[in-house]
Parts: C-alpha cells; sequence; structure tokens
C-alpha cells in the first residue's frame, strides 16, 4: 500500500527519504516519488522500483533540507509517471492574473469527493494533468493559499471526504512541511537532534534515523519546522501527544539464509509461536488487559471481524470457541459487516483480527459496531502502537515480528495461537475449563514450536508436489470442520503468489456442484487430521477418485491413509488435536511458495497486491 515519508531538516535529506521508501517497499507499490525544495519544487517519479528512483535522482543532483516522498499503489489512475506522487500544483488563471504553482503534496487513501472538487477547481482554472484523486488536494491547497501554508491546509481538509494521510509543502515557505491524518495512519518522528523533523506513514520508515514518534490521531493535523513541531485535533485545538520510544524492527529487513521474505516468515513461525505464547503461565483473562474478566463474564455471544488470511484464521477460532467455550460465535468479512444492516447486541463481544492493525476496512467494520452500541470489544493484532490496538478495550499482541512478505503466513499462525488462548480465557471465565483441560492446553501449546519445526523439516516433500502444481492452472482445496478454514487458507496462499486459480470447499460440498470440476488436470489438495470426520472425509476422496482426481492427501500420523495410484500423501509428523490447523497450514503455506519459485513469480511482492490495506 502507499507509503509517506517527508522532512524539514538542515542537511540534505533526500537519501534518508529514499532509504525510508526502501523500508516501505514491502508493503508493495507501482510508482514512487520524491520532490525536495530548492529554490522552488523539484521532483523525480518512477514507476520502476526505489533504485531506479535513487539512481535517477543521483543523476540529477536533487537535494534539498524539505521535501516529501511516496510509493503509491494505484487506485485512480494506471501506474504511471503523470499519476505518481509527489503532485505539484500548477497554479491558476491566464495572462496577467496567472499565479504559479506552490504547493507539492503526497497522500495515501482515498477522496471519496474526488469528482464535485475537481470540477470546482476546473472552473477556477486549474488544469489537471493525472487521473488521481490526490491532484485536487494540491490544487485545493493551492487554491486556498494566502501565505500560511497550515492555513490552506485546515481549510482543505474540511472539503475532503474519504480517507487521508498527507504531506505538503510549499515553495514559499522553505522549511515548513504540514501533514493531516484521518482514515488513514501518519506518524510524527521527532529528529534525534531536536533541529529536524519528519513525518512517515509508518515508524518503520524512520528506523535508524529516530525512535522518537508521536501517534498522530484521527483528524489530527502537523506542522513541522526547524526543530518545531504542532500538532492539532480536529477540532484544531493544540493537542499534547505522547512521544513514544519505538524501536522499528529495521533487522527484521535481513533475509539471512532464504531466499524470500516469505520462505523466512515460515521458518520463523517456531520462534514466533514461542514468542506469542512467551509469559503464559495459566489462563487468566487479565492476558487480555484490565478488565477482561468482567467483560468476559458479561458477554454472551462473539462476533469476529477481519479480512482475507485473519478472516480465515477467525473462522478456525468459531470452531473451538464454539465447542470449548460453548459461545455462540458468528465471522463476518469486515468489508460486508461495516454495510450491512446487522442486530446489534450489547452482549457481544466484538473481536477484530488483523496483523497490521491498520486495514481500513476492519477499522471501519469495529467502529461500525461501536456505533451500534457494542463497547465490548478485544483485538488480535501484531501491532502494538496501531490504531486498532488503540480503539478496543482488550487487545492480545501477537509476536510474529514484523511481516514483509506479502503473502500472510507467521501472522496467520500467531493469530490462531491469540485466538486458541481467547478461548480457553473465555470457558474459563465461564466457569467451563477444568483444571485438567487447561493444563493440557497448556502443554500442548508450549510444544507447538517443536511440533512446527517438524512439519517445517516435510520441505522436501513438499517441493516434489509443488513441481506438480507448477503445471496446472487450478486447483481444488477440501477440508472439513476445524480444517476447512486450512483449506480456505491454503487456497489464498496459491492463488495469491503463483496466481493458480484455487478455491477451497467443505469436503462434503463437492457432490453438490465443484465435483462437475474435478479431472486429472485438478489436483485436489485435501487436508485429512485423524478426526471425527476422517471417514467422512475418505469418502469424499473416493468421489474424487472415481472421476479420475489427483489427491495431495495432508494425512495425520495415525490417519491411515497411503499413497498409491493418483493419491499423494505427506504424513504429519504427529496428531494434534484442536491445535492441529496450526501445523497443517505450514505445509499449504510451503506448497504455495515452492509452486510460486517454480513459475518464476514475484513471490514477497506478489501483482495487484499490497501489505496492510488502507483503502476501502
Ligand atoms: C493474505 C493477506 C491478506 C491480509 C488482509 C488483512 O495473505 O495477507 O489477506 O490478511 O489484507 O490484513 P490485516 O491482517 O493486516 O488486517
Amino acid at each position: 500500500m502507499c507509503g509517506i515519508v517527508a522532512s524539514v531538516s538542515t542537511r540534505n535529506i533526500v537519501p534518508i527519504l529514499v532509504q525510508g521508501l526502501q523500508r516501505l517497499e514491502y508493503r508493495g507499490y507501482d510508482s514512487c516519488g520524491v520532490a525536495v525544495h530548492a529554490d522552488g519544487l523539484k521532483r523525480a517519479r518512477s514507476t520502476s522500483r526505489v533504485a531506479e528512483l535513487q539512481a535517477q535522482v543521483s543523476a540529477e543532483h536533487l537535494e534539498g533540507g524539505t521535501g516529501i516522498a511516496h510509493t503509491r499503489w494505484a487506485t485512480h489512475g494506471a501506474p504511471a509517471v503523470h499519476n505518481a506522487h509527489p503532485h505539484f500544483s500548477h497554479g491558476s488563471g491566464a495572462g496577467s492574473n496567472a499565479r504559479p504553482g506552490k504547493v507539492a503534496l503526497v497522500h495515501n487513501g482515498i477522496i471519496e469527493n474526488h469528482d464535485e472538487l475537481r470540477a470546482a477547481l476546473q472552473a477556477k482554472g486549474y488544469v489537471f494533468d493525472s487521473q488521481t484523486d490526490t491532484e485536487v488536494i494540491v490544487h485545493l491547497m493551492d487554491s486556498l493559499y494566502d501565505g500560511d501554508l497550515f492555513e490552506a491546509l485546515k481549510a482543505a481538509v474540511a472539503q475532503l471526504r474519504g480517507a487521508y494521510a498527507i504531506a505538503a509543502f510549499c515553495k514559499d515557505e522553505p522549511h515548513r512541511v504540514v501533514g493531516a491524518r484521518a482514515g488513514s495512519p501518519l506518524i510524527l518522528g521527532v529528529g534525534q537532534d531536536h533541529s529536524e523533523n519528519f513525518l512517515a506513514s509508518d515508524a518503520m520508515a524512520l528506523a535508524g534515523v529516530t525512535d522518537q514518534i508521536v501517534y498522530l490521531e484521527e483528524g489530527d493535523l502537523v506542522d513541522i519546522q526547524l526543530g518545531k513541531y504542532w500538532v492539532f485535533d480536529r477540532q484544531h485545538q493544540r493537542a499534547a501527544r505522547e512521544v513514544k520510544t519505538v524501536h522499528a524492527h529495521s533487522g527484521a529487513a535481513e533475509l539471512g539464509p532464504y531466499r524470500h521474505y516469505m520462505q523466512k516468515e515460515i521458518f520463523e513461525q517456531p520462534r514466533a509461536i514461542a514468542d506469542t505464547l512467551e509469559g503464559v503461565e495459566g489462563i487468566v483473562p487479565e492476558l487480555f488487559g484490565d478488565g477482561a474478566y468482567r467483560v468476559f463474564q458479561d458477554i454472551d455471544s462473539v462476533l469476529i471481524l477481519a479480512c482475507g488470511t485473519s478472516y480465515y484464521s477467525g473462522c478456525a477460532a468459531k470452531y473451538w470457541l464454539e465447542s470449548i467455550a460453548k459461545i455462540p460465535t458468528q465471522v463476518e468479512v469486515a468489508s460486508e459487516y461495516r454495510y450491512r444492516d446487522s442486530v446489534p447486541s450489547p452482549k457481544t463481544l466484538v473481536v477484530t483480527i488483523t496483523q497490521s492493525g491498520e486495514t481500513a476496512d476492519t477499522l471501519a467494520a469495529l467502529r461500525h459496531a461501536q456505533g451500534l452500541g457494542m463497547t465490548q470489544t478485544l483485538t488480535i493484532c501484531n501491532v502494538a502502537t496501531s490504531a486498532m490496538v488503540r480503539e478496543c478495550k482488550l487487545a492480545y499482541i501477537t509476536r510474529a515480528g514484523v511481516e514483509i512478505g506479502v503473502a500472510s503466513t507467521k501472522a496467520f499462525t500467531t493469530q490462531l495461537a491469540g485466538l486458541f488462548l481467547l478461548t480457553l480465557a473465555l470457558a474459563q471465565a465461564k466457569g467451563r475449563l477444568s483444571e485438567e483441560d487447561e493444563a493440557a492446553h497448556l502443554k500442548a501449546m508450549r510444544h507447538l514450536p517443536a511440533a512446527l519445526q517438524a512439519v517445517l523439516a516435510l520441505e522436501p516433500q513438499v517441493i516434489s508436489w509443488a513441481e506438480d502444481f507448477a503445471k496446472m492452472e487450478n486447483a481444488l482445496f477440501l477440508g472439513r470442520g476445524l480444517h476447512y478454514p486450512i483449506a480456505l487458507e491454503g487456497a489464498l496462499k496459491l492463488k495469491e503468489i503463483s496466481y493458480i486459480h484455487a478455491e477451497a470447499y467443505p469436503a462434503g460440498e463437492l457432490k453438490h456442484g465443484p465435483l462437475a470440476l474435478v479431472t486429472s488436470a485438478m489436483p485436489v489438495v485435501t487436508v485429512a487430521p485423524n478426526d471425527a470426520l476422517l471417514e467422512k472425509l475418505k469418502s469424499n476422496m473416493q468421489e474424487v477418485r472415481a472421476r479420475g482426481g489427483v489427491l495431495y492427501v495432508l494425512a495425520d500420523a495415525d490417519s491411515h491413509i497411503d499413497s498409491s495410484e493418483g493419491v499423494h500423501v505427506i504424513r504429519m509428523p504427529e496428531h494434534y488435536g484442536a491445535l492441529s490447523p496450526l501445523l497443517h497450514v505450514v505445509p499449504l503455506q510451503l506448497l504455495a511458495y515452492h509452486t510460486a519459485v517454480a513459475r518464476g513469480t514475484d513471490v514477497d511482492k506478489p501483482r495487484n497486491l499490497a501489505k496492510s490495506v488502507t483503502v476501502e
């Protein structure tokens, strides 16, 4: 997704801005650019990688102390240089009334009323040279500018509808950058030597530059100058915002012995789960924050809201919450829930699940639920400083570490670990967890890192499956019960990074339609743990074989399924009961990864996708 870095400094800040963009590259982008104040507005833009932009700024000697930089993920207008940020205002009028452009601007988010603003600005003589919604903001600020850029920003945001994080500077005010956030994250970085200040969409962009971070709040406006800054709230009142010391994880960017971040992150899962469960000595509701016991006792149902992979972890948690904690649970795709008429209940615990904590749809769904009077909120989130954690009453912070590969892997398994803990904590608060069961579950959780390590050792077998899959254009994934969401996640991983069309079904649904697709060109991945549904699943597998379909079966240690003609079996090292989804998903992650590698796709930055989807 789009990224912003901006600064006011006494030194040439271009290398720092470009380095900041490099740190944000993993989020996915299709063009990038940087602009500085250098006796006027100067910029370089590229539809290639940030490395190419770097070469361009060196060749053109682009230098300056005040600047803004951006990585763009196209929404309005194709990935093209004229659509890349920063945008400059051209000024308006003609002849003796001509007024040269003054403002340079970068923007994350989507301006919903861009059509009407564009028409009004065109009527004033502004000429647009991009198809972006962003360009309306820069011309709007220019039209409102009367010697004070911050005043122009204030007046401009009052006319904007939609989501934005903005950073802008002006030709007439060389040592000033102004910014605003609403619906898209923006942070302020206080320079180490107090002479320079920064804005960025993520503290990670400033790793190694400053660790003094102010998390701007919804509606905040910010004015940064040399050695000074001011924050104003949405009512334009001066706001005191805490400066936090944040150790942004620059080290996470090292690939080590791995070929891609996704592979590294798959192999980090034993460590990520161990870190996520560190300090969990027993099951107590307070693991989720002060006051959790009372909340857990009060609620009588759970509503899970999430997107993508995080949604699938929620789908798995529903099985746990209903079978172990006996709490009715509903799981909804956040982008659907936020717009549909639903029946709210104040006794529902609203649980959001999000790796980034900044996903626009999930945040909007949370706010929608809160607006309906559902105030008991909890998030399972990987970023402690995110908007989601700030806006929920309770939280469990997963400790997956920074996830750079666009396709989520270690975030998913750590979410499952957090959700299993939540299930146990709710069961305990409701008096539905015996001491023996608690001890058995804790023992199984503590063994997870070792169990995951053993599953990772299956990689060579998965590679041989991937060689077959790389030649295919379609695949089906089957699972039942608790492992149906794992089949869904396996199919999502495969389609995201290998571009093979993959769909997942509850195995019992096969005969109600998808069986028509089964031929020898349709590999069928079957997640087959030794649970109560195994015999039913075996019948579903027969249905596939009888139609010439080729099965790739992830069998449990004790599933009694053997390889035969058209049936390829990988046996899991051990049978894992309720926590088995955390293990069964790993070979599916590896299958997607190695299939994508064999097909030569850009594994960490799959086409059209972005990390942390901060637009609707
Ligand atoms: C898929 C993937 C996405 C995210 C989704 C939600 O591999 O990564 O589907 O899971 O965009 O993101 P978060 O968890 O940050 O809210």
